[in-house]
C-alpha cells in the first residue's frame, strides 16, 4: 500500500505550488511553513518568511499566494500576512477512507526504509539484577526498535551483556567456599545476594581478596573448572533476564545477546592497531588514548584506558572492538547506544577514538541516547524499602498493585482470567509509559499511584480510550449489517474535524521519533489523540447518529482511532486490551 497523502501533505503541496507560481525559482523552493492552527485547519507563514527576500510587502505576497492557491480547500488572509487554510469536508473524508483501506499501516510512510540500524540496549551485567539504568535502557531501546522497524529500517537489536571482567572472580570464589551454595540450583535473586556478600568479604578480608583475584587469573587463562562456573553464572543470569523480557514484552531474544566476552579474541588487535596508528600512550603503566578536547575540570588530559596496568582489557577496549565489528561485519549505517547519561564521556571518547583509528567512517552515524535517573516521590534517587537500589520486580509489583485497584473499580465484571490479563497489561504498561512519556534526558519521579491514574497523560488513560473504541465497534458491528463506506458528502462536525486532523499526524510524529529518537513525542501525540477522541465522543453520537451515512462515517472514525491507538501503544511496547 502506498503512503497516503494526508491533510497536511495536501496543504503543503498547495502552498508550495502557489509559491512556484508567484515567486522566482530560487525562492519558490523554500519551506511552505504550514502548521496546525485554531483559526483554520492550518496556517502558512510562507509569505512572512519570504517577503523580505522577495522584496514584496508580506501582506501583498500573502494575497498573491492566496490568489494562486488551488486545491480542495478554502483560504483567507489574516494578520500581517498569514494564510489560514481549511480543507473541504470531502477531502478530509477521502483521507479517512484511504487510511482505513490500508489496514496494516494506515497510510504511514517508511522514511527509514532499508537503513541498517543497530540498537544497543538493555546491557545488564551477569550475576546481578538489572538496575534502574538498565530498566530505562530496556524500555526506551525497545520502543525505538519498534518505531524504527515500523518506519522501514533494517534494525539489528543487540544486548551488550556485561559478562566479562575482573568482577566475576569474587562470586565464583565465594560460591566455591560455601558448600550450602550451588551454581546448579541458584537463581538470580540469590546470585545477586552472593555478589554483594562476596564484594563485602573482598573488602573486609584480604586473604579472600587474594583468592578472588587468583580466580580472575584462572578465568582469563581458561582454567576449566572456573570457566564452567562462569558459564553457569552466565546461564542462570541470561535465563532470568529472558524471563523478565518476556514478562515485560521486550523484543530481545537470546540471539540478540552479543556479550562483552564475544569480543575477547579481538582485544589484543585493537590495542596493537591503536599503537600502530600512534594513538596509544603509556600512562601509569596503562595503555591509554588521549584525545584533544578531553580534560578534567582542572584541565588535565583524560585517558581512555584500553589496557590496564595489570594487563587486563577494560570496558573501553571491548567497546572499541564492538564498533569495529558493528561497522565491518554487521554493516550498520546507524548505531544507537541507549545508555545512562553517566556514560556520556566514555562513549564520546570511544566514538572519537574509533573515528581517528578509521573504524568509524563518516557515513556511519554513532549516537549516544542518554537518559536521566528514576527518582522516588521524595525527589531523591529511587530506593527500595530496604534502602537498596530497587529491583525491577519491586517497581512492577508496585504498579501492578495500583493497576489492580483501578481495574477492580472500573471493570470488576470481567471474567477472572481476562481481569488478570488486564491488570498485568495496565500495570506493566504504566511502568513503561511513565518511563517513556517524560523527556528522556530528564530524571522522573516513580509514583505508582499517579502512573495508573485514569486521568492525565498515563497509559491507563490511553488503554481506557482504546477499550472504549472497541466497545463502540462491537456494538456497531452488531448493529450494522455491512461495513459502511465513508460518504464524502456528510458535513463534518468541529470535533470530528479535530479528530481527523489529529489522526492525520500519526506518520509525521513517528518520523519525528525516528529522527529525534525521543519516544515521549509519540506518548504526547497519543495523549492528544485520546483527548480529541474523548471530545468527539462527547459531542458526536455514533450509534445514534443522524442517519446511516453519518453513522457510517463516525464508525469509520472510531475504527481509525482504534487502530491508531493500538498501533501507537504497540510501538511503545504497551498492550491495548479490548476491554477495561
Ligand atoms: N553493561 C553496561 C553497564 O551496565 C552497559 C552496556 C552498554 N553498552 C555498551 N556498548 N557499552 O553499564
Amino acid at each position: 500500500m502506498p503512503e497516503v497523502l494526508g491533510a497536511k501533505d495536501l496543504v503543503d503541496a498547495a502552498v508550495a505550488q502557489a509559491m512556484v507560481r508567484v515567486l522566482p525559482r530560487e525562492l519558490a523552493a523554500g519551506d511552505p511553513l504550514v502548521r496546525r492552527s485554531d483559526r483554520a485547519d492550518y496556517q502558512s507563514n510562507a509569505a512572512l518568511g519570504l517577503a523580505k527576500k522577495a522584496g514584496i510587502a508580506p501582506r501583498e505576497l500573502a494575497q498573491a499566494l492566496l490568489d494562486s492557491l488551488t486545491g480542495d480547500l478554502a483560504a483567507e488572509l489574516s494578520g500581517p500576512g498569514f494564510l489560514n487554510i481549511t480543507l473541504t469536508d470531502a477531502a478530509l473524508w477521502h483521507i479517512v477512507a484511504a487510511r482505513l483501506a490500508d489496514e496494516q499501516r494506515m497510510g504511514v510512510g517508511a522514511p527509514a526504509h532499508g537503513t541498517r540500524t543497530l540498537v544497543d540496549y538493555s546491557g545488564p551485567n551477569i550475576a546481578k539484577q538489572l538496575h534502574v539504568g538498565h530498566i530505562r535502557s530496556t524500555v526506551i531501546g525497545d520502543a525505538l526498535v519498534r518505531v524504527l522497524t515500523y518506519l522501514g529500517a533494517d534494525v539489528v537489536k543487540v544486548n551488550h551483556l556485561g559478562d566479562w571482567g575482573t568482577a566475576f572472580g569474587k562470586p565464583i570464589q565465594y560460591i566455591d567456599e560455601h558448600t550450602d551454595l550451588s551454581l546448579d540450583s541458584i537463581d538470580l535473586d540469590a546470585l545477586d545476594d552472593v555478589y554483594k556478600a562476596a564484594q563485602q568479604q573482598f573488602v573486609a578480608d584480604p586473604e579472600f581478596a587474594v583468592r578472588a583475584r587468583a580466580r580472575v587469573v584462572a578465568l582469563q587463562s581458561g582454567d576449566e573448572a572456573t570457566l564452567a562456573a562462569w558459564h553457569k553464572l552466565v546461564e542462570v543470569s541470561m535465563d532470568a533476564f529472558q524471563a523478565l523480557y518476556q514478562r515485560l514484552g521486550i523484543l530481545l531474544t537470546p540471539e540478540d545477546a552479543v556479550a562483552e566476552s564475544f569480543y575477547n579474541p579481538w582485544l589484543g588487535d585493537v590495542v596493537s592497531a591503536l599503537d600502530a596508528k600512534g594513538l596509544l600512550t603509556e600512562s601509569e603503566g596503562a595503555q591509554c588514548v588521549f584525545l584533544d578536547g578531553f580534560a578534567d575540570s582542572e584541565g588535565r588530559p583524560l585517558p581512555l584506558i584500553v589496557r590496564k596496568s595489570d594487563g587486563g582489557y577494560g570496558y573501553a577496549a571491548t567497546d572499541l572492538a564492538a564498533v569495529r565489528y558493528r561497522v565491518e561485519e554487521v554493516k550498520a549505517k546507524r548505531m544507537l547506544y541507549v545508555i545512562d547519561a553517566r556514560q556520556a564521556l566514555h562513549l564520546r571518547m570511544v566514538f572519537e577514538t574509533a573515528r581517528q583509528a578509521g573504524w568509524l567512517p563518516d557515513d556511519v552515524e554513532a549516537v549516544h541516547i542518554p537518559f536521566g535517573t528514576i527518582l522516588g516521590t521524595d525527589g531523591r534517587p529511587f530506593r527500595s524499602r530496604s534502602g537498596d537500589t530497587p529491583r525491577l520486580k519491586e517497581l512492577l509489583d508496585a504498579a501492578i498493585a495500583g493497576a489492580r485497584a483501578v481495574v477492580a473499580e472500573k471493570s470488576a465484571e470481567l471474567p477472572p482470567e481476562e481481569f488478570e490479563n488486564v491488570v498485568q497489561a495496565a500495570g506493566i504498561g504504566a511502568v513503561k509509559y511513565a518511563d517513556l512519556s517524560n523527556a528522556r534526558i530528564k530524571d522522573y519521579v516513580f509514583d505508582p499511584d499517579r502512573m495508573v491514574s485514569l486521568t492525565g497523560n498515563t497509559s491507563v488513560y490511553l488503554q481506557y480510550a482504546h477499550a472504549r473504541t472497541c466497545s463502540v465497534l462491537r456494538k456497531a458491528d452488531a448493529l450494522l449489517d455491512t461495513a459502511a463506506d465513508v460518504d464524502p458528502a456528510v458535513p463534518i462536525h468541529r470535533a470530528e474535524r479535530s479528530l481527523i486532523l489529529t489522526l492525520d499526524e500519526f506518520g509525521a510524529v513517528l518520523a519525528e521519533v525516528g529522527t529525534t529518537l525521543e519516544p515521549h513525542r509519540l506518548c504526547t501525540y497519543l495523549y492528544e489523540l485520546a483527548k480529541a477522541f474523548s471530545d468527539f465522543w462527547q459531542n458526536c453520537p455514533v450509534l445514534k447518529a443522524d442517519g446511516a451515512a453519518q453513522r457510517g462515517n463516525r464508525v469509520a472514525l472510531v475504527r481509525l482511532t482504534q487502530r491508531t491507538l493500538a498501533q501507537g501503544l504497540d510501538l511503545l511496547g504497551i498492550s491495548a486490551p479490548q476491554r477495561l
